[in-house]
């Protein structure tokens, strides 16, 4: 086929057509994002096409593929397409995830969120690990060292931080923002926003479908978080729309991991890694909670085994930021409405001892990585090695 001058032609036009690919979880197109390779299209117009991925295993391989066929195919002169999947190298990887980042943040919606505050959304792969109260717990441990700190309830469904501070509604608004419910503590403050100050239990079931689906947005969106240091987000169990909205809408969320001792490693780290893949944010570390279990006595014991936050932790290549016993002081805590962390009994001092490694210790930094990206890769070598 064709002389050089229509072979080169082909390969501009299928350069065009590639442009309209978009990486199903970066949002830009593969151009680029700087994935296309080497373009060619042969004699018998067999065109050859090499993608680079950040990792030749990333699980939205098969999709890129398709989509890339499903540009380039249907071009007039094209008898088949061969399509060569590289994995990038590290300096393009970084570039590529800089270039990620920054289009986030760029597509991300204002809010009144200061730009110096850090954003830490305390997450789980499963329910009851106890999201809630350590949300809470670090929320006041951290207004206990003088800091304005953000609690925004994103647990729509399932609400529970209104009862866990003994805090309740309804929520004013002031130049059509929320005003989210002030709570001093110590020389600190906390401000809290929840789907419980705006309806009842009852209420709240009747809200479904209408608001719901917009309520974090408008929680971050359409309120007042003016001057806080921090802004904690209580996310419902799991790895749904609510953790993809958040990814979405604050994309500079970090993410604290939430884990007990026994999870198993191979179930945890998939959980993770289909978080960190479908979110795109990055993990700032772990806290393993009802750890060990020490009597009146002072004996220790290992309830629920050992261990299973650190290996978490080592597995997604983060901080292990610190481990809460399990103790019924923190259930009275919460059924009570007065957070244990604001005590200084030895549980509270675990508390501000968490808070402080978080303040100080845990680098607050804006690495966002997706599917095809170290996270992953730490996973899946974990995986493949338990
Ligand atoms: N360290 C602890 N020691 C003892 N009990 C705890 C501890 N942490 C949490 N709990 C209790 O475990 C239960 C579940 O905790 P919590 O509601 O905080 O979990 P969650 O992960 O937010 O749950 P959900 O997934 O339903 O939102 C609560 O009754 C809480 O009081
Ligand atoms: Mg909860």
């Amino acid at each position: 086929m064709g002389t050089t001058a229509e072979r080169e032609n082909l390969v501009e036009a299928i350069a065009e057509r590639l442009a309209t690919v978009i990486d199903p979880e970066l949002h830009q197109n593969i151009v680029e994002l700087g994935m296309v390779g080497a373009i060619a299209v042969d004699d018998s117009g067999l065109a050859t096409v090499s993608v680079a991925l950040t990792t030749p295993s990333c699980p939205l391989r098969d999709q890129i593929e398709r989509d890339v066929r499903g540009a380039v195919t249907s071009l007039e002169g094209i008898s088949g397409l061969q399509i060569t999947i590289i994995a990038m190298d590290p300096a393009a990887k970084a570039k590529l995830m800089d270039r990620a980042r920054r289009g986030a943040q760029e597509a991300a919606p204002v809010t009144s969120i200061p730009s110096s505050a850090r954003i830490l959304g305390v997450s789980s792969g499963k329910g009851g690990v106890g999201k809630s109260s350590i949300t809470v717990n670090l929320a006041v441990a951290l207004a206990r060292r003088g800091l304005q700190v953000g609690v925004l309830d994103a647990d729509i469904w399932g609400f529970s931080v209104p009862r866990l501070l003994g805090i309740s509604g309804p929520v004013e608004a002031k130049g059509g923002k929320m005003l989210p419910k002030r709570l001093p503590v110590g020389p600190g403050e906390l401000r809290v926003l929840s789907m419980g100050f705006l309806a009842g239990e009852d209420q709240a079931i009747m809200w479904r479908g209408l608001l719901l689906s917009r309520a974090l947005q408008q929680f971050i969106e359409d309120a007042s978080w003016e001057d806080i240091d921090y802004l904690l987000i209580d996310l419902p169990p799991g790895t749904g729309d609510v953790q993809m909205g958040l990814a979405r809408l604050l994309p500079r969320t970090e993410l604290v991991l939430i884990t007990t001792p026994p999870l198993a490693a191979q179930n945890v780290a998939a959980r993770a890694a289909d978080m960190a893949r479908r979110g795109n944010l990055r993990v700032a570390g772990v806290v393993e909670n009802m750890s060990d279990f020490t009597c009146e006595h002072g004996t220790s014991y290992q309830l629920f085994g050992h261990g299973g936050g650190q290996r978490l932790a080592d597995q997604l290549g983060v901080p292990l930021i610190g481990s809460i016993p399990l103790d019924p002081a923190v259930v009275l805590g919460g059924d009570s409405g007065h957070p244990v962390a604001g005590t200084d009994s030895a549980l509270g001092l675990e508390f501000k001892a968490l808070a402080e490694r978080i303040a100080t210790q845990i680098a607050p930094t804006g690495v966002v990585e997706g599917c095809s990206a170290r996270m992953l890769d730490a996973i899946e070598q974990a995986v493949a090695t338990s």
